[in-house]
């Protein structure tokens, strides 16, 4: 067979263990850890996954060396407890019988133990522990280690190491960047020292140095060891690329592998984990110049999921192996689509952070467009369906079309139906955004599965209660999404005045000053969108607060956008009329004022299209309504919802 990306396919052999390919899993934090430092099986099962997907190997995250002295989670991975070592072998094994190799990743938080604590009370005693005594920037003290505390770290890593390895593990991975312990003591922003561990690079890069030692010691030669490294620390006053070259040699002797991703905790996590707003791959630069200087091979990592670019990545030699996160809960079977050269099935990664906020706020993990992440137990692989049934779909968003492909997958026999001539639904004015193109794409993805799972698409098509009942189908699912809810301002009738969804269309028709009327996640987007684009954009928004409803983890970095944007924004002012010349707001003061614009935007939210639900409440025996037209939430509901009215029908 000729692979389609024949470097990406290829194995490797980092020390004395082999890899189908070049597409590595990448740490994902753990949930369903135990009190007593156990995974759970239904984290093993997240990993099995992964293995089962395709990847090259898949790394198990938290183990926490020295509880003694840190604590990044509330739980943590830890081999002394009773069972902790029987789960990581399960683990092990999960991963190893689907062909991947199992690693593990080996971190310390040091001065940022505490940090991720859901149960913040109960650990508030938790103390902080870095190369230097400080004051972390939320106000909690930072204890100096001393020389008597780094040795038994040091030690630690190598028995933690040498217990992954009885239980099955066959590499570690060092976590020594985005601003964890080891990070601490390469930076000199967090090491200043004076002994033999701070100061010049070679004392800061001493403690690296020993554990890799005490693993090697522990593991034996030939057991791979991988390295992750921030290749820099992306602020002023870290260190730049230039010592992350320095640094990378120093430490290379006794590692396999060097992993360059990028940045800090310090900074939050828009460069560790690259945001919408950055472009894809941010970090290769970084690989391709520490790879010139190193003799071992280099992964690299960050905002990775296009076949093309990746398989670039490797073929020019810029890194030799790519290491993926998000894009393989997006689509765990991304490697095997990738060898099987089906790569125009991939469902793409929309870096919309849905997988971080929800570990943060609920502890679970959840992906928008991957309805087994996190469910992985929970019974939901497509099983063909006893009784061919005929399922009507009316709606082609991300609901719609999710539904129509799993139901197709179930063997149903499937039609969609969508009013437009395209499909993809809202997702179709995502196009016009350049940091928003994956949701866009999501829908094109969808509606060339769903094609080639034979589901009849029909477009421009309106299905009412007549048309439903001569398809006669035992199914119908109604999935007609949204519209966009028309506040009480006069003069929005206007041929100056559109809505956000149909921005796609009004490209040629936008002119300066620009006021987009509503600071929701949808309204601070477009307005990003177009102040990028160079235009003059005032953001009117009635509360004080804006983008509420973008998730935690996305919402500062939007927000961070927005504030470094020229934009004007006004808040607390409530939208009166639409102008010619822009519209008047009542301020906090209660005062009228001008807000200037040739073009207003209106971005004030969506209504259901519940009329469509009520019409063929009675179309066919089962009537399903999913989605927006349901209840107005977001693409992550839409696409849940969508996939279990197919597993239902
Ligand atoms: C849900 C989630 C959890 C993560 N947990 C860890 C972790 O425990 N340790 C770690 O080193 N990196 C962790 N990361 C960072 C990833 O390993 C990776 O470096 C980052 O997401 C950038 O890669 P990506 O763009 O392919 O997602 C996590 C990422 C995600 C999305």
């Amino acid at each position: 067979m000729k692979r389609k990306y024949p470097n990406l396919s290829k194995p490797i052999k980092i020390g004395n263990v082999y890899f189908r390919n070049r597409m590595f899993g990448a740490p994902m934090g753990g949930t369903d850890i135990t009190a007593d430092c156990t995974i759970g099986p239904k984290s093993t099962a997240f990993y099995e996954l992964r293995a089962k997907g395709g990847a090259a190997n898949v790394t198990v995250s938290e183990l926490v060396v020295h509880p003694e002295t840190e604590a990044s989670h509330m739980f943590h991975l830890d081999l002394k407890t009773v069972n902790s070592l029987a789960s990581f072998t399960y683990t092990a094994d999960a991963i190893r019988r689907h062909g991947a190799i199992a690693s593990v990743e080996l971190s310390h938080s040091g001065q940022y133990a505490g940090t991720y604590l859901i149960d913040r009370e109960k650990k508030q005693d938790i103390a902080q522990w870095g190369p230097t005594k400080g004051i972390r920037s939320d106000g909690r003290p930072v204890k100096e280690l001393t020389e008597e505390l780094i040795q038994d770290i040091v030690i630690a890593y190598g028995e933690k190491a040498a217990l992954a390895k009885r239980a099955g593990f066959e590499m570690v991975m060092i976590h020594g960047g985005h601003g964890w312990l080891i990070n601490q003591f390469l930076s000199p922003y967090f090491n200043k020292r004076k002994d033999q561990y701070g100061g010049c690079l070679e004392n800061r890069t001493r403690f690296a140095r020993e554990i890799i030692k005490s693993i090697r010691k522990a593991v034996g030669p030939g057991f791979p060891i991988e390295f992750r490294l921030s290749g820099s620390e992306l602020f002023t006053g870290g260190y730049d690329l230039k010592e992350g070259v320095h640094i990378a040699q120093l430490i290379e002797k006794e590692i396999d592998l060097l992993h360059v991703s990028a940045g800090t905790y310090h900074r939050g996590f828009g460069k560790t984990h690259p945001s919408m707003f950055l472009p894809h791959g941010p970090n290769v630069h970084m690989a391709k110049e520490i790879k010139k200087q190193l003799s071992i091979p280099v992964a690299v990592v960050g905002g990775l999921n296009d076949p093309e670019k990746m398989e670039e990545i490797i073929a020019s030699g810029k890194a030799d192996v790519v290491v993926m996160a998000r894009a393989l809960l997006a689509d765990h079977e991304l490697p095997k689509k990738i060898m099987m050269n089906q790569d125009d099935k991939i469902i793409r990664c929309l870096r919309c952070f849905t997988c971080m906020s929800e570990r943060a706020e609920t502890s679970t993990r959840r992906c928008t467009v991957n309805p087994m992440i996190g469910r992985e137990m929970d019974g939901l692989e497509i099983v063909k369906a006893a009784k061919k049934k005929k399922v009507l779909i009316v709606g082609a968003g991300p609901g719609g079309l999710q539904a129509a492909v799993t139901a197709a997958r179930r063997g149903h026999e499937v039609i969609l139906c969508e009013k437009s001539d395209e499909v993809g639904g809202i997702l179709v004015g995502e196009q016009a955004l350049s940091f928003k193109y994956e949701m866009y794409r999501l829908g094109v993805t969808l509606g060339r599965i769903a094609r080639d799972e034979h589901v009849d698409i029909r477009l421009n098509t309106t299905v009412d209660q007549a048309y439903a009942e001569k398809e006669n189908a035992d199914v119908v699912i109604v999935a007609a999404g949204s519209k966009p809810f028309l506040p009480a301002i006069e003069g929005l009738d206007q041929d100056h005045v559109f809505f956000v969804n149909e921005y796609h269309h009004k490209l040629h028709q936008i002119n300066d000053p620009v006021v987009v009327l509503g600071g929701g996640l949808a309204g601070c987007e477009i307005a990003l969108h177009l102040s990028m684009e160079g235009k003059e954009v005032n953001l009117i928004e009635m509360n004080d607060e804006l983008a509420p409803d973008a998730n935690i983890r996305h919402r500062p970095l939007l927000l961070t956008e927005i504030e470094t944007s020229p934009m004007k924004i006004f808040k607390n002012h409530f939208g009166i009329a639409v102008f010619q010349n822009g519209v008047v707001c009542k301020n906090k003061a209660g005062e009228e004022v001008l807000i200037k614009g040739k073009t207003i935007i209106c971005a004030a939210g969506q209504t259901p299209r519940r009329q469509v639900v009520e019409q063929l409440a009675d179309a066919a025996p089962v009537v399903v309504a999913i989605g927006d037209c349901a209840k107005v939430s977001n693409i992550t509901t839409a696409i849940y919802q969508g996939h279990h009215a197919g597993m239902d029908a």
